[in-house]
């Protein structure tokens, strides 16, 4: 008997060997749709294909594409364990042709697959067609050879397969199998279609035309083929089974859930098994796929989904929380077809055991408030909306699980009345803002959050991306449209662009609608609602248009480097300088990165030498960067840092990175970095390429600042650096190894040759040499010896020991000298110390100063400096310093 595992192999092989491309099932959040909550078909990731929007290097594909339907056009989660066939996730394999073959090779595949490879018995399939399709009837009756009788023709949209409100869509037929006359049903189009007698297994969807959100529908360029077929419902055909959930797969998660809750997986916890197997696959591969629970849009669809298999476990008279103990036996069926499966399994594990241990908390509560309630009720009366809308508010219960829970009691409710609750409760958390005194123009964003949703970040697993553009916002008001040239801020309904946060820049790039484009150059965010700060460069944009979002990439990148780099900077400082050191502030731009920490004294060369080989030898090591959701307490558990000035809702994102070797190091003893975070990271950290140190100063009273650069930045710095090296040897004839040496040596011999100069200047100025001006004369003024001379290329601080020299030769008498450097004066006087009583040094130079154009002077009797511009006036100086003595 084929797993399933097998049958989506063959399936696989089968389209290979028909030169079809196999490509990988695209993640369950579209990333080309953003009017679609879940990748719901196979078909979503070509959309643009089939409308020839977007073109690829195949015409033929083949996937096996995880789906969920629990929102939106396809709903199946109020069914799910009741029923046989439906689920919240499944598989669907389908093949494809973009504008390749159509009808005529797409009807002849399939039955080839069917008939041949899966050895279906030919007598049991019948097929439907649209009314209008003769061509396709036709084929079937030539190739397949099936009788008019099995082909039916149903002119319902049941034959007319579209994605959703908008986009590709077209006729198709599909193919029947009979399960026999002991099933109670009849053939498609009968009124007994419901019964379970002939099940659909395979739809054809032949592509041609294009729907738009007005209703207007046009013809596509070129003809494609979409097929699906339901791994679980042809798996159950080829196991001889007629319930899905009996198929080996599913099976093997109900047998686990049984085991975990040792109850009997056939007894009367049937259904909680199966609604746990469903629930199971779609939670874990919605996670694996970056939807983290929330109360809000695709996380709130997460949330119910968890809630309403976490009540079945409780039925099941669960003590612990159960789910995350499934996990294993998920990844060991689907692990090896979905690697994101096991690459995930912990923050899957971590992200169910969190939800359903503060799930319980309420969980009996609520039920018993439920109990009680119903009690009070006539036994077919509904539940009041406002005991329901209860059970949402306080007791987290969503609506669709209080529906199920009533399901069981034949009961229902209120659901104006839900609402209604619902709708009062937000008009009053609305009236809190406006009378909370935020500013003004936050409100606005308050306005669109309430009105519109926020913003769904994707940015953490992709650069590029389709949002809906709900509003648009100049000057603090709402606009509809904007045209070229005009600045606006642009809010999304999902975006991949990151939001100024934590230190990390807000992200660039560009947008595109059908008719305009704009150049974001800022993104930041308020109350959850992302605006893109942007310039209308093309055409026009307006409120309700898709648009196609491309974040710049290498920006991008080298933002991510500097984030996770900054990480390993923190350890590497906490490692290298104590455990007092913690983040003070930081910033992540593309260029470079800054990080403030707590530390008192400058780092010493030793130290930033550790520092940067710390985080080099990290980066080296190229480990994967790992990335979970859990509570703060178990973030704390773990080791990580609580940043500084950051505010924390219940969950926290926790970024790990560097393997230890087990020397205990390091904030868990395994991980190196553990740091609460919400911004986005490079995947290995080999891909911060290299990090060096440009600068390290103080930023305030105990806290200092290093500046660093990674990557290619960092590669230009070193490059410059070794550049300037290599001109230095060049310039100093000496090999780079020895510059340092050599420039050693230069000064050395610098210093000396200065003394030298200083030595011989003040020896020629004794002598009255060439260039000083005439000997140095000594005259007697008003009964004092004195010698007075102007010195040129001697520097002023070269002055004193020349008076000294003077005086000491004089033996009594006063000196006035003044050194000419370059049109600038300097002024000495020295008065021998038997004459300061009649004279003193400082009355010189305050004399001669002001006739050089300065200002003081100043120093003691025997010795005193000053200065001033103009050394020109020397000798008028001198004169006027001679007066003093004539007195
Ligand atoms: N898109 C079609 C479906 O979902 C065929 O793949 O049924």
């Amino acid at each position: 008997m084929p797993t399933l595992n097998d049958i989506r192999s063959t399936f696989l092989n089968f389209f290979e060997k028909n030169d079809h491309q196999i490509v990988d099932s695209s993640p369950l959040v579209p990333r080309n749709d953003p009017t679609l909550m879940f990748t719901n078909s196979g078909m979503v990731q070509f959309k643009n294909l089939f409308t020839g929007v977007e073109h690829r290097d195949y015409s033929r594909a083949a996937t096996s594409q995880k789906c969920v339907r629990a929102g939106g056009k396809h709903n199946d989660l109020d069914n799910v364990g009741y029923t046989a066939r439906h689920h919240t996730f499944f598989e669907m394999l389908g093949n494809f042709s973009f504008g390749d073959y159509f009808k005529e090779q797409a009807i002849p595949y399939a039955w080839d697959l069917l008939t041949k490879d899966f050895g279906i018995d030919k007598s049991k399939l019948l097929v439907t067609v649209y009314h209008t399709d003769d061509e396709a009837a036709d084929i079937w009756k030539k190739y397949a050879g099936l009788p008019e009788e099995r082909i039916i023709r149903i002119a319902t949209d049941d034959n007319f397969w579209s994605m959703g409100a908008t986009g590709p869509c077209g006729p198709c037929t599909e193919i029947f199998y009979d399960h026999g006359p002991e099933i109670w049903g009849g053939p498609p189009g009968s009124p007994e279609e419901d019964g379970d007698r002939f099940i659909e297994i395979w739809n054809l969807v032949f592509m041609q035309n294009e729907r738009f959100e007005d209703g207007t529908q046009r013809d596509l360029d070129m003809q494609s083929i979409d097929t699906g077929m339901g791994l679980e419902r042809i798996g159950a055909l080829l196991q001889g089974k007629h319930d899905n959930y009996d198929t080996d797969l599913l099976r093997a998660l109900i047998e686990a859930s049984a085991n975990i809750t040792d109850g009997a997986p056939d007894g009367p916890g049937n259904v909680h098994h199966r609604v746990i197997a469903d629930h199971l696959r779609s939670t874990s591969f919605l996670i694996a796929d970056g939807v983290m629970p929330s109360n809000e849009g695709r996380g709130y669809v997460l949330r119910r989904i968890m809630r309403r298999a976490m009540r079945h476990a409780h039925q099941l008279g669960a003590g612990d929380p159960v789910m995350h103990r499934l996990v294993p036996s998920l990844v060991a069926q689907m692990g090896q077809a979905y690697p994101e499966l096991g690459r995930a399994q912990a923050l899957i594990e971590e992200t169910l055991k969190l939800e359903e241990t503060r799930f319980r908390q309420t969980l009996d509560r609520g039920l018993r408030l439920l109990d009680d309630e119903l009690d009070k009720l006539a036994s077919d009366a509904p539940l009041p909306g406002e005991t329901a809308f209860k059970l949402y508010d306080t007791f987290g219960f969503p609506l669709d699980l209080t529906q199920d829970a009533l399901r069981e009691k034949g009961r229902s409710v209120d659901v104006a009345g839900f609402d209604a609750a619902m709708s009062e409760q937000k008009a009053k958390a609305r009236a809190a803002w406006s009378g909370s005194g935020e500013a003004a123009d936050a409100t606005i964003w308050y306005d669109i959050a309430e009105d519109k949703g926020t913003t769904d970040f994707l940015g953490y697993d992709t650069e590029r991306a389709e949002g809906q553009i709900t509003a648009l916002v100049r000057d603090a008001q709402r606009i509809e449209a904007a045209s070229q040239g005009e600045e606006v801020q642009i809010v999304l309904n999902q975006t991949p662009f990151y939001a100024e946060s934590g230190g990390q820049v807000g992200d660039t790039g560009v947008l595109r609608t059908e008719g305009g484009a704009a150049r974001i150059t800022d993104t930041r965010k308020v109350a959850g609602v992302f605006l893109h700060v942007a310039e209308v460069t093309e055409g026009r944009i307006a409120a309700g248009e898709a648009a196609q979002l491309e974040v710049d990439h290498a920006r991008r990148a080298a933002i991510r480097a500097n984030h996770s780099a900054t990480h390993l900077l923190h350890e590497a400082l906490r490692e290298a300088l104590g455990d007092h050191v913690a983040q003070r502030g930081s910033l992540n731009a593309p260029d470079r990165l800054r990080f403030d920490f707590s530390h008192a004294k400058a780092l010493s060369a030793e130290e930033l030498e550790r520092v940067e080989a710390d985080v080099n030898g990290f980066i080296r090591q190229n480990a994967a960067v790992d990335t979970r959701i859990m509570t703060p307490d178990d973030a704390r558990a773990l080791g990580a840092q609580a940043l500084f000035g950051e505010k924390y809702g219940d969950e926290v994102r926790v970024v790990s990175m560097g393997k230890l070797d087990g020397s205990g190091k390091g904030s868990d003893g395994r991980t190196y970095s553990i740091e609460l975070c919400g911004g986005t990271h490079v995947r290995q950290t080999g891909d911060i390429g290299v990090f060096v140190v440009t600068g390290d100063q103080a930023s305030s009273a105990g806290v200092r600042r290093i500046e660093a650069l990674t990557g290619e930045a960092a590669r230009q710095y070193l490059s410059a650096q070794a550049h300037r090296v290599d001109a230095l040897a060049a310039e100093l004839k000496a090999r780079p190894d020895d510059v340092v040496t050599r420039v050693k040596a230069l000064m050395d011999e610098r210093k000396q040759l200065a003394n030298e100069v200083a030595q011989l200047r003040r020896e020629l100025a004794m002598a009255g040499g060439a260039g000083q001006g005439d000997g140095p004369e000594v005259r007697e003024i008003g009964g004092v010896p004195f010698l007075a001379q102007v010195l040129r290329g001697v520097s002023g601080k070269d002055l004193p020991a020349i008076i000294d020299e003077h005086k000491a030769r004089m033996g009594s008498g006063a000196v006035l000298l003044i050194a000419d450097a370059d049109g600038k004066a300097a002024v000495a006087a020295g008065v021998t110390q038997d004459l300061t009583g009649r004279v003193s040094a400082v009355d010189l130079v305050r004399a001669a100063v002001p006739v050089l154009g300065g200002k003081g002077g100043g120093g003691r009797p025997d010795m005193a400096q000053g200065g001033g511009p103009d050394a020109g006036n020397a000798e008028a100086a001198i004169k006027a310093a001679e007066q003093i003595l004539e007195g």
